[in-house]
This record gives structure tokens, C-alpha cells and sequence, in this order.
């Protein structure tokens, strides 16, 4: 799916997903403020590339949206918002952003970076809406894990339309063989990328 290199195995969804919904809610409400979040930061940092700036806005929109609609399921059940944790799902992922081989290099890498996020997120929410007993949470997940989908595209899209298309493409290959060894480490914890 995705091209990802490797699945997460399903159980991790009755081990860590199930009894532990309320930290679940809790850490993806925040993975979606970090989608906006990264978002409006690449406004910031790519000012001059106008279409990523009007997209990068709808896309901040949406992904406060999302925010909102995780709020409001964790209000519905009860539960609080918690703090933030640290992802080190993510971490890794930084660490494979090129730095110091200049500008291009770099967005590419910028772009990919939150195409892999976008992707692997998008992974888990159909694992968990394909295994998770809770059919209200099931069918929560099958809506978001289209839009998750959806921004993979987008970003691969304007890493291709503001840089050369085959040094994406040949890197894209690279983002998804480092990221198959980092998942590789996950798959047990109660978080998203946990
Ligand atoms: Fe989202
Ligand atoms: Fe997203």
C-alpha cells in the first residue's frame, strides 16, 4: 500500500490500539496539529513558490480540521486531551533530511519528509480501521485514512512540479528504504507512529 516497504503487523492494533484509545486520541489530535503546523513552516520557508503556498493553506485548514475532529471524538468519549509526546518515529524521519548539499536537495527532502508522515500515517489508520473491534473508531479511520492519502500526493506532486522529477522519483525510493528500517524499530507502543 503506498509503496511502503513494509505493513504494520495487525496486532499491533489489539495490543497497543485497543486498550488504550484515550492516549491514541490523545497523540493523533497532536499528530494533526503538527501536520498544520508543518504546513504553515513551509510557508514560511518557501514564500516564493506560489501554488505550495495556497495549497500548504488549504492544507493547514484541513489538517486543524482534523484537530477538531479528534477533539471533538476524545470530548465524546469522555476523555481529556493529554500532553504532547515526543514522536520518534518522526525524529528519525528529520534525521534523513539533507542538509548543507544545497537548496534543491534540501526541498526535496522538506517535501518527502512530509509525504512519508502523510503515508505512513494514512497505513496506520487503515490497519486500525480494518482490526479495531470499536466500529464507530473503525469507520472514523477509514474517513481520515482517505485525506491522508491524499496529501502523499500532494506533496509528491509539488516536490516534482518545483524540482527535477526524476532526482524526486530516485529519492523517493531512498526515503522508502530508510523508512522501512526506522518502522521496523516501532509497531508496539500506543501512539500513531508508536
Ligand atoms: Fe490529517
Ligand atoms: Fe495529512
Amino acid at each position: 500500500m503506498l509503496n511502503l516497504k513494509l505493513d504494520t503487523d495487525p496486532r499491533w492494533v489489539k495490543n497497543a490500539v485497543e486498550n488504550n484509545i484515550e492516549q491514541i486520541l490523545t497523540d493523533h489530535a497532536y499528530c494533526e496539529l503538527k501536520a498544520a503546523a508543518t504546513a504553515a513552516a513551509y510557508i514560511v520557508r518557501y514564500p516564493e513558490k506560489e501554488e505550495l503556498v495556497d495549497k500548504m493553506v488549504a492544507l493547514s485548514r484541513e489538517e486543524m480540521a482534523h484537530f477538531d475532529m479528534v477533539h471533538k471524538e476524545i470530548k465524546r468519549r469522555g476523555f481529556v486531551l493529554g500532553s504532547q509526546q515526543k514522536d520518534d518515529y518522526v525524529g528519525y524521519l528529520m534525521k534523513f533530511v539533507r542538509k548543507g548539499e544545497g537548496e534543491e536537495k534540501k526541498f526535496i527532502d522538506n517535501m518527502l519528509f512530509a509525504a512519508m508522515i502523510e503515508a505512513r500515517s494514512c497505513e496506520r489508520f487503515k490497519v486500525i480501521s480494518d482490526h479495531i473491534s470499536d466500529q464507530p473508531l473503525a469507520e472514523f479511520y477509514r474517513d481520515l485514512m482517505a485525506s491522508e492519502a491524499r496529501h502523499y500526493t500532494l506533496f509528491i506532486k509539488l516536490a516534482k512540479q518545483y524540482a527535477d522529477p526524476a532526482a524526486v522519483d530516485q529519492r523517493w525510493q531512498e526515503w522508502l528504504e530508510y523508512e522501512k528500517k526506522v518502522i521496523g524499530l516501532f509497531g508496539k507502543d500506543e501512539r500513531i507512529h508508536g
